[in-house]
């Protein structure tokens, strides 16, 4: 098939915060080359699925995507597979999928837009190349940001937890140097980001020689214009002492840390190669207590491991239940091919998992419940992002994470104000405007 040189396009993301960021530069990358985004997929002339892999129903949903673009006139977008599906199945999906142009891995993603070239010249691509952090070099400048942002730090993963594929679609651990990454977040601070999230699969596991994450968000602190940092997702074994302190004494560090535990039980844990245990992960906690007293903790859980008995469930409940999270992800455990968990003894009924699930989620909604519930009536500062439903309505974040309604004519989003929280539910807060924020 030849085709004319794309003009419009459409990147949808799926998963995890990591493939926004990419998603992002991608969309960077085709305006730099004069293309424009389309309203939706349907108008798009080039398609971007960027996917995830992390459960099979997520890798599922990308084949009934790829079905639906075909359009009613019998022509189709260009199509290109990006991200951990891409990496993880490679050629295999333009097989299962022959609709597929370009098959592109989430290291290799700087390459678009010569394969979408190439495309146009009658060939079909795949690029699932992992050369280390060669693309951000070549990605273009930023561009203009939301007051929230995201930068990607450090990508891939060292750990190999039994269950999971990110060690083999994402590579091993490596971090993006210091000057790099303090440019980019000036370069987003000017380009309008008032907040920057630090991504990785690892974060805290970012290092470049002697200077950990605490170091870095020392060094972002500095800079003028950026009134808040956050990082996820953690590992409880990277939270070292320099990025513990750095929640007691680096104001603009949110105090809410999302550190997955998983599990509650020490012997799933360690089916699990989670290489922590319940009190040593439950210690960590109090240490990043005991510096910044009102941080909010969220987790990710899985529930129906291999061998996952009733007794291991009951710890993880009661794990819950001391540690009170703010927010957390609960996944049921989802068999990855190629992961050491996939083969063990013992798999979990899907019924069991459904039942497990069901009561873990019900106690993190109590805990999440009275989180918000504590807020109301305490004033507490808003970052603006987007608008409500409701005319005058924007909707922003708290220190906590929390989604924050607030009726502000007048206000626009990026502005950081002092809102007094009048109503609460389990999943956001309702609050009166008071007054903006010393900048
Ligand atoms: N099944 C279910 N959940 C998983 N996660 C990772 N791999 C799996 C799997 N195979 C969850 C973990 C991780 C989050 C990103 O996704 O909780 O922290
Ligand atoms: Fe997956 Fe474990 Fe690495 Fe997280 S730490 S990405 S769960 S292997």
């Amino acid at each position: 098939m030849s085709t004319d040189s794309p003009k419009t396009y459409y990147v949808k993301n799926y998963g995890c915060q990591m493939n926004v960021y990419d998603g992002e530069r991608m969309a960077e990358m085709f305006a730099a080359k004069g293309m424009t985004p389309a309203d939706e997929k349907a108008n798009a002339d080039l398609v971007v699925l960027n996917t995830c892999h992390i459960r099979e129903k997520a890798a599922e949903k990308v084949y009934s995507e790829i079905g639906r673009l075909r359009r009613k006139d019998g022509t189709k977008p260009v199509i290109a597979v990006a991200g951990c599906v891409a990496q993880a199945e490679g050629g295999e999906i333009s097989r299962r999928a022959p609709e597929v142009d370009i098959v592109v891995g989430p290291q290799a993603y700087h390459n678009l837009p010569d394969m979408v070239a190439a495309v146009g010249r009658g060939e079909r691509v795949v690029d699932l190349d992992l050369p280390g952090l060669d693309k951000f070099a070549q990605l273009p400048a930023r561009r203009k940001q939301n007051a929230s942002a995201f930068l990607t730090v450090q990508e891939g993963c060292d750990k190999f937890c039994t269950y999971c594929v990110v060690p083999y679609t994402r590579g091993a651990e490596i971090s993006r140097g210091w000057n790099e990454l303090v440019d980019e977040a000036k370069a987003l601070v000017d380009a309008g980001a008032k907040e920057i999230t630090l991504l990785g699969q690892n974060v805290n596991a970012w290092s470049d020689g002697e200077q950990d994450l605490g170091s870095l968000i020392r060094a972002l602190d500095k800079i003028h214009g950026l009134r808040r940092l956050r990082y996820m997702t953690s590992h409880p074994n990277d939270m070292t002492e320099g990025l513990i302190q750095a929640h007691g004494d680096v104001e603009k560090l949110m105090p809410f840390l999302h550190l997955p535990v998983q599990s509650g039980s020490d012997r799933i844990l360690k089916a699990m190669n989670r290489s922590h245990s319940r009190d040593s992960y439950i210690r960590i906690l109090d240490r990043v207590r005991a510096v910044r007293p009102d941080i909010a903790f969220s987790g990710d859980f899985i529930v129906g491991f291999p061998g996952e008995t009733d007794a291991d469930f009951e710890d993880t409940l009661s794990l819950v239940r001391e540690v009170g999270h703010a927010q957390a992800y609960s996944f049921k455990y989802s068999p990855r091919p190629g992961t050491p968990a996939a083969d063990m003894e013992d798999q979990i009924p899907v019924e069991v998992m459904d039942e497990r699930l069901q009561r873990l989620q019900a106690q993190l909604v109590v805990d999440q419940t009275a989180f918000n519930t504590a807020t109301v009536g305490k004033t507490t500062e808003v970052l603006l992002e987007r608008p409500g439903k409701l005319a005058g309505q924007l909707i922003g974040k708290s220190p906590w994470l929390q989604s924050v309604h607030v009726l502000a004519p007048g206000l626009s989003i990026g502005d950081i104000v002092a809102v007094e929280i009048t109503d609460s539910g389990p999943l956001s807060l309702k609050g009166e405007y008071l007054m903006r924020a010393a900048a």
